[in-house]
């Protein structure tokens, strides 16, 4: 799907690199199909080096080679870039933004121009192929820059289809949620060390049981509920453990996180809709 198209990058920071290692791993394309541009060239000699790339501190350089434009730069500094290279744009190049909060109208407004355009929320669990990713179409997005997008994303996880109003859950969701996983994990290891395990045999104990329930789930499928009734033997050590979290209000709390997130994530677009329109 890939083939014969090239792919550029505004922004080679840590998800610019994420995708590039994603795409190349995934033999989607050769490293002479794809160009990024970043304000910081020994970041770019970087990824030269590394992944054969070509690399360019001219953004407008990689708007005028690609076929699909990765806005992979800050929210904070979409405004300026997507000003600098909008001349640029056409309706033959497809523009895929990852820009945390940044409305898809928002972009097209600061271009001054309609775009075929594509927003797409990953998280940060991409940079070891292993993201989750939301996929929203623009207006002038067809079936097939949304498969281009899937085949992208999907080289460094998973990725669905959502509309976009439900963006900002998934930011409060999945995008946010190894921040999550990373507090719990810091604790169970912590609790780990309160009963006597060394720090590093608890923190490996710990991540490798969040990742081998993760798999549990993905690869049978089975309700969560089902497979905790699986391991919760009568008067055995996990009902036990069990009540303990159900005291402490864990679901109440993470529900309550999810929801707050969310809101958070609602707060920022409309400001960063505000920015981008230069009101
Ligand atoms: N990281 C995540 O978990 C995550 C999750 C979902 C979505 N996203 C979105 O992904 C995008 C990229 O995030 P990131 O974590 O990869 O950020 P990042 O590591 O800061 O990467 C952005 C890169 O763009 C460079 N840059 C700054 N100004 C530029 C310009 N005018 N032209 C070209 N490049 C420029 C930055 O250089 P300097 O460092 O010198 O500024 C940096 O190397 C953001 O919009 C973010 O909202 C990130």
């Amino acid at each position: 799907m890939l083939r014969n198209k090239q792919v550029g990058f505004l922004g080679a920071g840590n998800m610019g690199e994420a995708l590039i290692h994603g795409l190349l791993h995934g033999h989607l394309c050769k490293p002479e199909q794809i160009i990024c541009s970043d304000v910081r060239p020994e970041r770019l000699k970087l990824i030269r080096e590394k992944y054969g790339v070509r690399g360019t501190t001219h953004n407008s350089e990689v708007v005028k080679q690609s076929d699909i434009i990765i806005l992979a730069v800050k929210p904070q500094i979409m405004k300026p870039v997507i000003e600098e290279v909008s001349k640029y744009f056409d309706f033959n190049k497809l523009v895929i933004s990852i820009a945390a909060g940044v409305p898809l109208d928002a972009i097209e407004s600061c271009a001054g121009k309609e775009l075929k355009l594509v927003r797409v929320m990953p998280n940060i669990c991409v940079s070891v192929r292993e993201g989750v990713s939301a996929i929203s179409a623009g207006r002038h997005a067809q079936k097939e820059d949304l498969m281009i997008a899937k085949t992208i994303f999907d080289s460094v996880g998973k990725s669905i289809f959502l509309e976009e109003n439900l963006l900002d859950a998934v930011t409060g969701l999945s995008g946010s949620g190894p921040a999550y996983i990373f507090l719990i994990v810091d604790a169970l290891a912590d609790a780990g060390v309160k009963v006597g395990l060394s720090r590093d045999d608890a923190l490996l104990l710990a991540s490798q049981t969040v990742l081998g329930a993760a798999k549990m789930l993905i690869e049978t499928r089975e309700h969560p509920g089902k497979l905790k009734d699986m391991v919760t033997s009568p008067g055995g050590t996990a009902i036990a453990g069990l009540h303990t979290l159900e005291q402490g209000g864990v679901r109440t709390t993470l529900i309550n996180a999810v929801e707050v997130a969310t809101q958070r994530s609602k707060a920022l677009g409309e400001m960063m809709k505000n920015n981008l329109k230069g009101t």
